[in-house]
This record gives C-alpha cells, structure tokens and sequence, in this order.
C-alpha cells in the first residue's frame, strides 16, 4: 500500500483540481467520439514540412542551435513574429518586444509569478479558458467574473469591475473564445480599450491564439494596439502544431523585464531547436496556404456540426461562430453535468459549463470542438449527443 504524502504537499498545491478534461479523456472508452478536448486536426500539421524544415535547420545552423541561448531567443522568430502579428493586430512591436514561450500556457503561469500576489484580483471573462484558470489558481488569486454577451462583455460592467475591485489583470480572449466561440465587436474593442485607459492601473492579458482562424467576416485590431498596459499573446499550437510548444509574448519593456526574469527562472528559454525548425517552416513554406487549408477545413467541421445539431437536437439554441474550434450549445433547463453521464454512456462527450468558471457557472450550457472529428464522425457523434439527450428527459430527477 502507497503510503500517504499529502502532508508533503505545499500549502498552495491543496486546493489545485487536475484538469477536467484530461479527466474525462481517461473516462472515456476508446470508441467514445469527443467533442471534448481542443485538439486541432491532425491532418492540419505539416508534418512533411517539419522534417523538410529540421533537416535544413541542422544542415545550416549546424552546432550552434544546439547550444545554450538567452532567454527570449529565436531572434529571427521574434523579427518574423514582430512582423506578421505587427500587421494583423495593429500593435506597433519590434522583435524586442517579444519573448518566445512553451506555448500560451506558459505564458499563464509567468504572468502569475510576475504580478498576482495572493488574495489579489483577476477579473475573467465568464465563461473563460480553464487552462488559464488552472495555471492562475497556483498564485492564489481571487476572481471576478464579467459575463459575455453577443458582441463581448457590458462595458458599463467592466467600468465597474475595475473601479470597484482594482484588478491585476483583465484576461480576455476577444477572438473566437474558448470556450464560447464568440468574438468582440469593432466597437466593443474600443470600448474596453477605452475603459482600461481611464483605469489604467489594470493589465490586459488578450489571448489571441484562434485570431488566425477566421472562417467569415473581417479581422478586427486588437484590444492591445490601443491600451499601453497590454500584454498580447499567441500561439503556433493551432496553425503549426501544439507537440513545437511554442508561443510568444508581446510586452511593452516595463511589463516584459519581471517576464524575462521569470522565464529564465522556470526554464532558461524555450527550445532552440524547435524554434529554428518553426521560423524555416513559416518563412520557407507557404505559410497562407497552409493556414488557409485548416480555415477551409474547420469551417466544413463547423458547418456540419451546425447542421447536425439543427436536424437532430432542435432544442440546442447556439450563435454560429465565425472562426476557431468551439460550438457553445445552450440547452434550456438541461443539468449539462447531469447530461453528460448519459453522453459517456452512449458514447460521445463534451465538456459541460461548470469547467469554465472558477465559481461554476450556467448549467445549462456546454463546449463542443469540432476540430477534431472529421464531419462524418460529428454527424455521428450529434446523432449519440440527441439520444443522451432523450434519455436524460426521460430519467427521473
Ligand atoms: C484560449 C487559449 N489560450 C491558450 C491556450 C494554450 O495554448 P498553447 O498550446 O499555446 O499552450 C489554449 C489552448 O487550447 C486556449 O484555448
């Protein structure tokens, strides 16, 4: 028998919950189809081109991207970076600006060891991204949520939040949200850009990792270009690949510095390597192309989701989302928890509402990806999901 270790634990590890998702991955048997994980597609990675590009990374960078490098390195990754998102954000940045990062999610968790201190406040969109909420949770913060309607938050509410509970951080996800699939409006941007300016003692933290995957309708500026105490992020996990782990920061030098200093802490820098195979693949590959290849297939995913759930769950009342991975299907009246082990049982899964809120949040409501399954196996899987439904009408509660 394992002897017990939870006295070992530190007193901030107490209280930490292991993700939810990969909680309910392991749940599910091996034929479940899942509308659960956010997994890209996995005939959207290049991987021909990868390998193309790693041979030739090695064969001309030779020796020394193997060794040692400063903290936020790839300096041509950051110059390409700097370039690229510089034009479709409107934020005006150089490659100083940025810092190469395992992905988003350590960006979470830099940005909590720079600023939260215990007890401080986190103001969240709600529903909002529960990776960033479980790396949030380690620095003990405390939360306000701001509910999001059609075209992003009430800015009168926001205005309110931050006069009242003087947040840390704002972290927004203003494109194609996960897990709501919605998007600010033009002017909701400026809205909130404007509100934060007239409390500018509050940081946004917009996370931009899907802006890329617009199926319709036009980009919009970010939040960021026209707030000064912004930090921008992104990500290669959805338009390259998640196995890279690579993202990066856009910081402003006063907010960047105490995020250098924890990068170097946690890590030394991301991998030289694999940011070297990453710039030779967006700069000598067609990287439009290949971006557009994943918005033509995600938006047929989309679309027969759409399709599946208004044929076969009527009942499901949802905004169709203009670009990313993720369908927010309301069910009225329905205990989506309640749900979903009937779904388990008939073989399909998704991630219900309470997941996405630090305080749990409107039941009847859920996430569904549909990145992942090709449209036959979504067909397939609505199909299991309208059944599940039926039988929970049907149970007593
Ligand atoms: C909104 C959001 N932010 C960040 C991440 C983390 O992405 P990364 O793979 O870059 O760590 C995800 C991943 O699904 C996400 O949905």
């Amino acid at each position: 028998m394992e002897s017990d270790t939870s006295p070992l634990l530190a007193r901030r590890m107490r209280d930490i919950k292991p993700s939810f998702i990969r909680e309910i991955l392991a749940a599910a048997g091996g034929n479940t189809i899942s509308f659960a994980g956010g997994l890209p597609h996995p005939e959207s990675f290049p991987a021909h081109e990868i390998r193309e590009s790693a041979d030739r990374a090695i064969e001309r960078d030779g020796r020394s991207i193997l060794q040692y490098t400063v903290t936020e390195w790839y300096r041509p990754l950051r110059e390409w970076i700097a370039h690229r998102y510089g034009l479709l954000t409107g934020v005006n940045m150089s490659a100083d600006d940025i810092i190469i990062t395992n992905g988003s999610q350590q960006a979470f968790d830099l940005i909590g060891k720079a600023f939260v201190d215990p007890g401080d406040t986190i103001l969240l969109e709600s529903p909002t991204y529960l990776g960033a909420l479980q790396a949030f949770e380690f620095f003990e913060p405390r939360y306000e949520e701001l509910d999001l309607g059609q075209d992003g938050p009430n800015t009168e509410h926001l205005r309110t939040s931050l006069e009242r509970h003087r947040p840390k951080f704002f972290y927004a996800i203003p494109a194609f949200q996960n897990p709501s699939g919605g998007s600010y409006s033009a002017k909701c941007r400026t809205e909130v850009a404007r509100a934060l300016s007239d409390h500018s003692q509050t940081i946004l933290v917009e996370d931009d990792p899907y802006g890329e995957l617009r199926f319709d309708g036009t980009r919009h500026r970010a939040i960021a270009a026209d707030y000064e105490h912004s930090i921008l992020l992104g990500s290669f996990s959805k338009i390259a690949a998640p196995g890279l782990r690579l993202g990066w920061i856009y910081a402003p030098r006063a907010l960047r510095e105490p995020l250098v200093i924890a990068k170097q802490a946690a890590d030394l820098h991301s991998g030289h390597l694999t940011q070297a195979i990453l710039h030779r693949f967006v700069t000598e590959h067609d990287f439009d192309a290949h971006i557009d290849a994943i918005i033509a297939r995600y938006r047929t995913h989309r679309d027969a989701m759409v399709a599946a759930l208004r044929e076969t769950l009527p009942e499901a009342r949802f905004s169709v989302p203009e670009g990313g991975m993720f369908l927010w299907v309301q069910l009225p009246g329905c205990d989506t928890h309640a749900l979903f082990k009937f779904a388990t049982m008939c073989g399909v899964t998704f991630v219900p509402w309470a997941a996405f809120s630090p305080h749990g949040g409107c039941a009847d409501c859920m996430r569904l990806n549909y990145s992942n399954c090709d449209p036959e196996t979504i067909r397939r899987g609505v199909a299991l999901l309208a059944e599940a439904y039926e039988q929970y009408q049907k149970s007593p509660r």
